[in-house]
């Protein structure tokens, strides 16, 4: 795909996807919902048993991305909006369930879909300037994202009902307290901290990573039971040689050497 709004970098085989719409403060509009779908889908990154994880931030020193495009909201009715906000949840989905780390790298406002987008993300990183809301009800509607679900996946169903509520905007020191924010950085300093996150998780062994996230997900997912989940991730990993070796590494007291297998 011929990427227009989305930067990628390679960067010692982290890929740092940057939203590059800094004047719409990276409001996510079609275009931008196309290239994220795209990025993020199953067969379109060969490279992905590569990569060692996904940095997800915004450009500019304002946002992280502002939330869905309003102005393409204009003329939208109900048949649009549930195509929009089906599209919308799908694509949160496929980051969500990503199967390598991918972290939002929050330098700005995060609002709406902007902050659905930082909560599919696996873990949150906010500079001191970022700021977090779901504003919808400004709008006459709610969050369409999937955030009326992860919100109270995060903070718990009263805080994440009065925030959709009022509209209000928290700041990254309430963000971190409520627990939206997994870690709180100096401004300018998002990305290092996430690169260093990933770092730490690409010398763990990768199956178990990629389990970790599945059966985080199969709990929150109606039908399926998170328990069972795990069950059968543990006895797929048990069977793996990266735990032969794991184990092996423990007890001969040496670093593990994980092959992915
Ligand atoms: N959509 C489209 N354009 C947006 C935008 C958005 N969500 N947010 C900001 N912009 C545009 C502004 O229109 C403005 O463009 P122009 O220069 O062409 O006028 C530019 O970005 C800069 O914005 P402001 O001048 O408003 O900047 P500010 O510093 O005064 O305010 C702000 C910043 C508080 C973030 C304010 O822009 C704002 O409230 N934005 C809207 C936030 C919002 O309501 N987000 C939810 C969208 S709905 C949604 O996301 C639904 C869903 O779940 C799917």
């Amino acid at each position: 795909m011929d990427y227009k709004i989305l930067s990628i970098v390679n960067q010692n085989n982290v890929l740092v996807v940057t939203l590059n719409r800094p004047k719409a403060l990276n409001a996510l509009n079609q275009q931008t919902m196309n290239e994220l779908g795209f990025f993020f889908q199953e067969d379109e990154m060969p490279r992905k048993r590569e990569i060692k994880g996904i940095v997800v931030t915004g450009a500019g020193e304002k946002a992280f991305v502002a939330g869905a495009d309003i102005k393409e909201f204009l003329g939208m009715d109900a048949q649009s909006g549930e195509k929009l906000s089906r599209k919308g949840n799908e694509i949160m989905f496929s980051i969500e369930r990503f199967p390598k780390p991918v972290i939002a790298a929050v330098n700005g406002f995060a609002l709406g879909g902007g902050c659905e987008l930082a909560m599919a993300c696996h873990i949150r990183v906010a500079g001191e300037k970022a700021r977090f809301g779901q504003p919808e009800v400004n709008l006459g509607i709610i969050p369409g994202y999937g955030g009326t679900q992860r919100l109270i996946q995060y903070v718990g169903k009263g805080k994440a009902i009065e925030l959709m509520m009022t509209a209000d905007m928290i700041n990254a020191a309430e963000a971190k307290e409520l627990g939206l924010v997994n870690h709180l950085v100096p401004a300018g300093s998002e990305i290092t901290k996430s690169m260093e996150i990933i770092e730490k998780i690409a010398s763990k062994a990768p199956l178990a990573i990629t389990k970790v996230i599945e059966c985080a997900n199969a709990y929150f997912q109606e039908g399926i039971d998170g328990f069972e989940t795990e069950i059968s991730s543990f006895s797929v990993l048990t069977g793996s040689e990266d735990f032969v070796e794991g184990a092996n590494a423990f007890v001969e007291k040496r670093k593990a050497n994980f092959q992915n297998q």
